[in-house]
């Protein structure tokens, strides 16, 4: 028989800020929703992916004075080191320039317009950069964009809609009638009440005021409303309108898209109605989790890199960082992240309970029976029927609340055995059992029984904590792959593994108020205002003739490298209206080549040239002390046209 399928996704990822602890929230579920399922026994696909067209990022781009392309490709690659990190385990990262995608949304746009869904027209509203959104007065708070509470502005364009208001019914029926699509609860009321009752107007799916995004095939000044763009995703991943179909075939209706609740309404009310456009059924389930939100405490205020996800999984470990992400925060709900919350998850329960049931009972094993796994008996006294039955009910029980999305209360199955196991340990002192030779069956069951529900509690954490359970499964010579299966935990004694093997403990303990005074200080520093050091003398006073003699314009770095033997002297190629000037500048120590191709500077044009080390330099750049010994580059605030005069 063919195995069950099961197709999850996260949103793709606008490759345009940096990277936080929340950013990582809606993948590190998702991953263990995703291997759970595959331990299950599912076939299963998980897609992520980036979010690559639209203003933002065009502007973004431009900022950084390179193509969007080139912004995209940066940010994408920092994005999948961040999830190899995280050890996110997708089956495919989807990027919207890819080329298959590109032409898939084409056909979709085309086809919809074809059959009318699509049609020409004008539009007027407001509109959010930021969340490329329009907005209708109404709709704005404050006067300001409802979605982030940032400015927006009056755009009118010509631009074709899709006919979403025609939907309205089917999607009112469909979020009333099925109570299983969209969850949690709450968002299936708020998009009911607030959106769909109300009535829904056509949508702009075009945009012609930027090009960076899919043009329309057949009226290319237009470029595909990102938002369409993006949805597509979820089925152009698997090949719809593409060259080979087969995964959507086999994958398609997603199980769940999973997001961020900000983003629900785009998924409850836009894509369906999209969906039922083109005829393709709609997926299982929309959910909309909570936010993780930063800020709420000192460390967290600042830019300081601490809920760096890199820098927590540096310091703590990466499962410390999915453990939290995964435990801390009530699922479906916003969570406030402080550290004192993520080091005490981390000391209580695992460094304290799973880390030390570990520790203390592969060293019994080693000092009572010479590391020899002992053979189980099969009696069951004192309190062995119950943690044998706690034991055997805890898959059912992992797995009953994996498939209601109840994620932390999975992990805290878990953790009810590991704790009371810990217990078993108190209840049974085998440190007691050892001193009598009588007593050494009893010992061996014992130490058979804590040795079992290690092992339990290993194979059902690897979804979620994959580096964990290799550590646990490591302290067990000789275990199988059947002993690290599912089924191996539904009915208790399958451990065969010969041995114990004593290795480091999985986690260490913090000194949690020594590690927050030690990130304290750190952010800091790097939030230390730029002291005002005395200012250096001026020089004697010039009239305004003086300065216009000195002939200042802005040129754009084109290429830029060290000059050999140097560590001071970078020698740049700048462009400067028409000309292509070599420029020497002692910079080297503050700026690689690499960062200063693409910046715009500000270029002394007129300065008689000067051979730094046989290499004539054709001018000079403006920069600052920095008050500290080194400089910061001078550079016009916004983009302007190279050669442009500096007055
Ligand atoms: O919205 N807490 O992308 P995105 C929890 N490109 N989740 C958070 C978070 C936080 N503090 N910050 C971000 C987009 N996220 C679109 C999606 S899909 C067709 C297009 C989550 O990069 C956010 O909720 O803004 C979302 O699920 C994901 O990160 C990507 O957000
Ligand atoms: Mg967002």
């Amino acid at each position: 028989m063919d195995k069950k399928k099961f197709y999850i996704t996260t949103p793709i990822y606008y490759p345009s800020g940096t990277w936080h602890l929340g950013t990582c929230y809606t993948t590190v579920i998702c991953d263990a929703i995703a291997r759970f399922k595959r331990k299950q026994g599912y076939d299963v696909f998980y897609l992520t992916g980036t979010d690559e067209h639209g203003l933002k990022i065009e502007q973004k781009a431009k900022e950084a004075g390179v193509t969007p392309k080139q912004f995209v490709d940066k940010k994408v690659a920092n994005l999948k080191s961040l999830w190899d990190r995280l050890k996110i385990s997708y089956d495919k990262f989807i990027r919207t320039t890819d080329d298959y995608h590109e032409k898939a949304v084409q056909k979709i746009f085309d086809k919809l317009y074809e059959q009318g869904d699509i049609y020409k027209g004008e539009y007027e509203g407001y509109y959010c950069v930021p969340c490329e959104t329009y907005w209708t007065k109404t709709q704005l708070l404050d006067g300001k964009c409802p979605d982030c509470g940032r400015e927006v502005s009056l755009a009118k364009e010509s631009c074709y809609f899709f006919r979403l208001s025609k939907y309205q019914d089917k999607l009112i029926n469909l979020l009333e009638t099925n109570e299983e699509f969209l969850l949690p609860k709450t968002r299936r009321n708020e998009m009911i009440n607030n959106f769909l009752r109300p009535g829904l107007n056509d949508l702009a799916v075009t945009r012609s005021s930027f090009s960076w995004g899919v043009p329309v095939s057949f009226d290319p000044k237009h470029v595909i409303y990102v938002w369409i763009d993006a949805l597509m995703n979820y089925v152009t991943a698997l090949g719809y309108a593409g060259e080979d179909d087969t995964l959507y075939k086999k994958f398609w209706p997603a199980d769940i898209h999973m997001m961020g609740k900000e983003i629900v309404r785009f998924h409850s009310i836009i894509w369906p109605a999209l969906l039922m456009a083109l005829d393709i059924p709609l997926p299982k389930k929309v959910y909309g989790h909570g936010w993780l939100l930063m800020g709420q405490d000192k460390i967290s205020k600042s830019k300081g890199n601490i809920v760096d996800p890199v820098e927590l999984s540096d310091r703590y470990s990466v499962d410390a960082v999915r453990y939290y992400l995964l435990r801390e925060i009530p699922f479906g709900q916003d969570g406030a992240y402080t550290t004192r919350a993520f080091l005490s998850r981390l000391n209580a329960d695992l460094a304290n309970d799973l880390g030390n049931l570990v520790k203390r009972t592969v060293a019994m094993v080693a000092k009572y029976n010479g590391g020899v796994i002992p053979a189980w008996s099969g009696n069951k006294v004192n309190t062995d029927q119950e943690i044998i039955s706690l034991a055997e009910g805890t898959l059912a029980e992992v797995s009953k609340n994996m498939d209601e999305l109840h994620i932390p209360e999975a992990l805290e199955a878990i953790f009810r055995l590991v704790q009371r196991a810990n217990k078993y340990i108190d209840e049974n002192c085998p440190w007691v059992l050892a001193k009598e030779e009588a007593n050494k069956p009893r010992l061996n069951d014992v130490l058979y029984v804590l040795l079992e529900c290690i092992r339990v509690a290993g194979v059902l954490i690897e979804p979620f904590l994959p580096d964990t359970a290799e550590k646990i499964f490591s302290s067990f010579d000789g275990l199988t792959n059947e002993e690290r299966a599912f089924d191996s935990v539904k009915s208790f004694g399958a451990l065969k593994a010969c041995g114990v093997i004593e290795r480091d403990p999985i986690f260490m303990r913090v000194d949690v108020d020594k590690e927050i005074k030690e990130m304290e200080s750190k952010i800091e520093v790097q939030e230390q205002k730029p002291e005002t050091p005395a200012m250096a003398p001026l020089p004697p006073e010039i009239t305004i003739d003086d300065f216009a003699k000195v002939g200042l314009r802005v040129g754009k770095v084109i290429a830029a490298e060290k000059m050999e033997k140097t560590e001071k002297l970078l020698v740049m190629k700048v462009q400067v209206g028409e000309e292509v000037r070599t420029i020497v500048s002692g910079i080297a120590k503050f700026y690689t080549p690499e960062e200063m191709v693409g910046k715009q500077v500000v270029v002394v044009a007129n300065l008689a040239p000067h051979a730094f080390r046989g290499v004539v330099s054709q001018g000079m750049l403006l920069c600052a002390d920095d008050g500290k010994g080194g400089v910061v580059l001078v550079s016009p605030e916004k983009i302007v046209a190279s050669g442009s005069e500096v007055r």
